[in-house]
């Protein structure tokens, strides 16, 4: 679809409530973050045996750990017998088992319960049938994906084809070899904004020329407000005398050496529904995902990755961390700028979408349809 498929006039927004009411909220937590496929870690950041990381998926504290045969693992984060919170820790490493803290049922890395002690005279405790609840996991790009419905949606329709849609292709996105990059940096943002805040925001570019001054220097098209990401198979170009995606114009690192003459100089913005954004520049891509903690906070963990061999060199990526850290901040404030009015009067039946945001509509359809309402 192109935006002349959509009408030229004005949209209605979703109203004020969508963004504040907690039971709004804890529909969409139950019926879009605990059912889609959700970007929980950086596969690398859990590398050896027994490195886990805990994050907030929904309404459930999810376990990933990394099993003694290498394979990553993930698990609610409960404990079976009288349901103590298994890890409090956000990350961390185990030698070879979790330990509850109650009365120590313990855990191997491949969530069997291996221990339950003083149990004599008691009956027996089915060791696998009180393991840990374990949960779908698929790794791509290099981060281990979560869902936590009984029966998952299938991953190529739904998070690799939202990637392939956006790109112009299945195939495209191959070509940046995401999964051999390394960590650059990485900047959290507690953002008091709530997630379709922050989605809309990354959708449009409308704000472009009034909120990103370094932004539009590299990509003068966003200047006119020129919605990206939306123009399927369209990368925003560097402007002529912009030599690389860095906070002043100035060369970049490495290239990454698939990235295609198409590709070249060029800048790709993809939503993938429910919680990641991925921006592709030829030297590095910048990964985004979000994890929505209440109706006004979210969570926002961004990766900046880049070959191995430009991490491992020590070049100073200051100047290309820049450009997007100054990116995120001056969003997230327009997002949390928009929360404060989420309960007012003012907004009560929502805003406006004027043309070139008309696509967020099919996003406001995609929430309405999943929360049963009518769109
Ligand atoms: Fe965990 Fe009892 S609640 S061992
Ligand atoms: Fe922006």
């Amino acid at each position: 679809m192109t935006t002349t498929d959509l009408p030229q006039s004005l949209l209605p927004t979703l109203p004020g409530r969508h963004y504040t009411d907690p039971g709004i909220f804890a529909r969409e937590q139950e019926r879009i973050f605990e059912t889609e496929w959700f970007c929980a870690v950086r596969s690398a950041d859990l590398a050896a045996p027994g490195d886990f990381e805990t994050v907030q998926i929904g309404r459930e504290s999810v376990l990933l750990a990394r099993g003694r045969d290498q394979r990553l693992r993930a698990f609610l984060n409960v404990c079976r017998h009288r349901g103590a919170r298994l890890c409090t820790e956000e990350t961390g490493s185990v030698k070879r088992a979790f330990q509850c803290m109650y009365h120590a049922w313990t855990y191997g890395l491949d969530g069997k319960l291996i221990a339950a002690p003083n149990l004599t005279g008691m009956p027996d405790v089915d060791r696998t049938e009180y393991g840990l609840t374990a949960l779908a996991l698929r790794e791509w790009l290099g981060y281990a994906w979560v869902c936590l419905a009984e029966e998952p949606p299938s991953f190529e329709d739904t998070v690799m084809a939202d990637v392939s849609a956006r790109l112009g292709g299945p195939g495209e996105i191959e070509a940046y070899g995401i999964e051999g990059l390394e960590l650059g940096r990485r900047i959290e943002y507690d953002v008091r904004a709530n997630w379709k805040q922050i989605i809309e925001n990354f959708m449009e570019c409308y704000h472009c020329a009034t909120i990103h001054p370094e932004l539009t220097e590299v990509l003068p098209e966003f200047a006119d407000g020129y919605a990206a990401q939306y123009y399927v198979g369209h990368g925003a170009e560097f402007g002529e005398q912009i030599a690389g995606f860095t906070v002043d114009g100035s060369a970049g690192v490495d290239r990454l050496p698939g990235v295609g003459a198409h590709q070249d100089r060029r800048y790709y913005a993809i939503t993938v529904r429910p919680q990641v954004f991925v921006n592709l520049v030829p030297d590095h891509v910048i990964l985004h995902r979000m994890f929505p903690l209440a109706p006004d906070r979210t969570l926002v963990r961004c990766d900046w990755l880049y070959l191995p061999e430009v991490v491992g060199s020590g070049v100073d990526l200051s100047r290309s961390v820049e450009l997007f850290h100054r990116v995120n901040q001056q969003d997230f404030e327009a997002c949390e700028r928009c929360q404060l009015a989420m309960g007012s009067r003012g907004y009560a039946r929502g805003g406006v979408l004027v043309p070139s945001e008309h696509h967020i509509g099919l996003f406001h359809d995609w929430v309405r349809g999943r929360l049963g309402e009518q769109p």
